[in-house]
Parts: structure tokens; sequence; C-alpha cells
């Protein structure tokens, strides 16, 4: 087992009907709210239940609704104008992940002593001249949408459209200091969204699970589980939108997906590394980009390690034939998780989002520009050459 540090100091609040806390919550951390969403009203019924929380709080607010999907630092800078303004002392992000990222670097850059706001980001593996922020307004999370699990972590994604990437801010300040949880603010999701979430979520254990340490159980039982306890609740939910168990299932396997406890020790995140370029590059959104790459990937590294593929396979996918041998029982399984990605309607194949062969060159030279390590390769274990990416790719058209 490898060793680590584990930290994560978020106050949790989950529960159908639990977003009623937020004005009590939220008067525990500040007086003067800065609200973070979307621009277009997809969350505007939870919006205006916060305004009467905050209000009878006595929590004075302004809200921030320019958020778009892979928030561009350029958005991020008009909120922190917007946050010193209005004299902000919390920020509220509601959403998804763009919202609560948003959110996250808005308090951070509010508080930003290092320049322009594009420091923050690791924008390069190879020669890392990232300043992290060290401070940062109070953060309350309220995810609308089971995903990204920004709402228990240290992460914020951001844009430039000016520079064509999207890379990561990551530091302790991040972390909110409260998220509240409701499953009934995902009632309203399209299918879609609902399975690009879960396939994200399912995506942030999955590469710390097959590219991650080779021993220690308890971390390959839990990553395990969690996978099928999303693989069982999706399909309830895109029958069922207001099931209210299987939402909240997959709302609690989100969060703990990427709060840390799905990956002590270990670090690698390699295909959402690609994914990022698909999305800056071509515009594919986050949970397709990583939903097209996954199966390829496991299919070009199965052999390394077929008893944990087999494992996947058959305690994921349910998949166990019989009288074969673990890659078979791994090549059995991957076909499985793409075809119920497929089911789930989320694509598999990058042609489906227009991108061909004479696009290849160009999404692994981004991926070379921000994630390529010193050494010229994209760490992993083992690490990942630019050839092996443009396999990959190839595969996934
Ligand atoms: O566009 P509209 O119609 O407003 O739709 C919104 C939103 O644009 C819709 N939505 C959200 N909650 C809803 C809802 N519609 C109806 N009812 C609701 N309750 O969903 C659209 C997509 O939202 P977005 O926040 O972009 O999605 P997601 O949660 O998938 O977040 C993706 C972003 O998070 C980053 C991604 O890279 C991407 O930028 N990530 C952040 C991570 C982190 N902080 O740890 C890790 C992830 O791996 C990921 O990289
Ligand atoms: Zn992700």
């Amino acid at each position: 087992m490898n060793g680590f540090i584990y930290r994560n100091p978020v106050k949790v609040v989950f529960g159908n009907g639990v977003l009623a806390q937020a004005g009590t919550e939220a008067a525990m951390l500040g007086k003067r709210a800065l609200v973070v969403s979307y621009t277009d009203g997809s969350v505007a019924g939870t919006l205006a239940k916060l305004r009467e929380l905050l209000d009878a709080s006595g929590v004075v607010s302004e809200e921030f609704l320019e958020v778009t999907p892979n928030p561009p630092i350029e958005m991020v800078a008009r909120g922190v104008e917007k946050a010193k303004t209005f004299g902000a002392d919390l920020v509220i992000g509601v959403g998804g992940g763009s919202a609560m990222d948003a959110a996250k670097a808005i308090a951070a850059g509010v508080l930003y002593t290092h320049g322009d706001l594009w420091n923050m980001v690791y924008a390069s593996h190879s020669n890392v001249t990232a300043q992290p922020p060290e401070a940062a307004l109070p953060l309350l999370l309220i995810p609308t949408l089971p995903a990204t699990g920004s709402e228990m972590n240290m992460c914020s994604v951001v844009s430039s459209t000016t520079r064509g990437q999207k890379s990561y801010i990551w530091a302790d300040c991040l972390f909110a200091k409260t998220a509240i949880l409701d499953p009934e603010l995902t009632y309203t999701l399209p299918p879609f969204q609902t399975a690009c979430g879960a396939i994200d979520a399912i995506s942030h254990v999955l590469e710390i699970y097959i590219n991650g340490q080779d021993k220690c159980d308890l971390l390959h039982t839990w990553q395990l589980g969690v996978m099928r306890t999303i693989v069982d609740n999706l399909p309830i939910v895109l029958k069922d939108p207001t099931n209210a168990d299987a939402r909240a299932e997959l709302m609690w396997c989100a969060t703990c997906c990427i709060n840390g406890w799905a990956s002590p020790g270990d670090a690698w995140t390699p295909i959402h590394q690609i994914g990022h370029v698909l999305t800056s590059r071509h515009g594919i959104n986050h949970g397709s980009s990583i939903a097209i790459m996954m199966p390829p990937w496991m299919s070009h590294f199965k052999a390394l390690k077929p008893a944990r593929y087999a494992a996947f396979a058959r305690q994921v996918m349910g998949i166990d034939p019989p009288g074969m041998t673990d890659l078979e029982v791994a090549t059995a399984g991957i076909e499985a998780f793409r075809a119920f990605i497929k089911e789930c309607g989320v694509p598999t194949t990058l042609s489906e989002k227009g991108v061909t062969a004479a696009d290849i060159p160009g999404i692994v030279e981004g991926v070379k520009t921000v994630s390529f390590n010193a050494d010229g390769v994209l760490s992993c274990n083992p690490p990942v050459t630019a050839e092996e990416i443009t396999e990959i790719l190839t595969a996934a058209l």
C-alpha cells in the first residue's frame, strides 16, 4: 500500500430537502454572499429558494449568473470584480462542476496576489510555473449535478478561450467550508446530463483503479463497490428521474468518487488530461470526452493487468463467462462497459463528435503542451508516450 497524506475539511449536509438549511449554513460563514451560477436558468428554481433562505437568515446576497460550461478564466475575472465591488465575504456556488469551479476560482481570485488569474492554473506539467492561490473567501457549494465531486475537493477546472487550454487550479484553500447535497435538486436534470455526470463519476475512480497502485485490498474493494453502485443506479434514474433512492445514491457516489477516498497514494488521471484537450479543441462536453476515451484506453492497457481488469468485468459489469482467461474476461468487461455507456445515451466514439483522423496530431500536441511531464511523457503507471496516445485516439475514432 502506498503512503499518503489525507485531509478533507468539508462539512457535508446531505439529504432530501436539506437546501432548506442553506440560509443558516451561509450565515455561519459570512454576511454578504456572492451567488455564482449559470446564465440560462436551468437551476432558476433552486436560486429563487436560496434567495429567500439567505434573506431570512440575514445574509445579503448578490448574484453572478454568467457561468458557462468549462468556465473561462475571463468570466472568472468578471466574477472577481463583482465580488470585490459588492464586498462579498462568502461565495456560494450553485450548479454542476462548472458553477462550483467558477465559484472556487472567484473566491480565490478575490484574494489573489500573484498577478494574472491564469497564474493560478497548472497550465504546464513539464514546466510548472503555477502559483496556486494561498487564500480564498469561504465557500458554500450546492451541487445540482452529481458528477465532478467539486463540492468536496480542492480542485477547480477552468479554461482560457484565448489560450485554447483547459487545466486545473489545485489548492487547499479551494476546499469548501460546507457542501449542501440535496438529491432533490437533481430531479430536473435531463437524461444526457445525468448520464454524463454518472459516467464522469465512474471515471474518477476507474482512472485510479486501472492506473494506480497494485496492492491495496481495501482501496480496490471500495473502488469496485462505488463503480458498481453507479452502474446499478444510473439506469434506474434514466427511467425514473425522480426516484429518490437512486438519485441519492448517485449524488453521494459522485461526491465520494473524488474526495480523496478513491485515491489515497495515487494521483494519475491521464484520461482526463486527454479529455480536457477534446473539450478545449473540439467543444466535447466533459462527461462525453471521458466516456469516449475510457474503453479504448482500457483495451490498450488491459494486458498489463488482466486480473485487475477481469475484476472490473466481474464486479462492476457483472460479466463472468465460464472457461475464459482473465484477459478474455477483461475484454468482455470493456465491451460491456462500452455498451452500457452507449445505452445511457452518451457517445462512445470521436467520430460522433465530428473528430477525424486528421485532428489527432493536434489533439496529441494539446496533451503534450499542458500535460506531458519533464520527461516528455504523460504521467501514469506506467508512463504513456505520444505514440500510445495517438494509437488510443485512433482506436477511439
Ligand atoms: O446549460 P444549462 O441548460 O444551464 O444546463 C446546465 C449546465 O450547463 C445543466 N444543469 C446543471 N444542473 C442542472 C442542470 N440542468 C437541469 N437541472 C439541474 N439540476 O448542466 C449543464 C452542464 O453543467 P456543468 O456544470 O458544466 O457540468 P458538470 O457538472 O459535468 O461540470 C463539468 C465541469 O467540471 C469540470 C469539467 O472539466 C468541466 O469544466 N471538472 C471538475 C472537477 C473538479 N472540480 O474536481 C473534476 C472533473 O473531472 C471535471 O474536470
Ligand atoms: Zn471528470
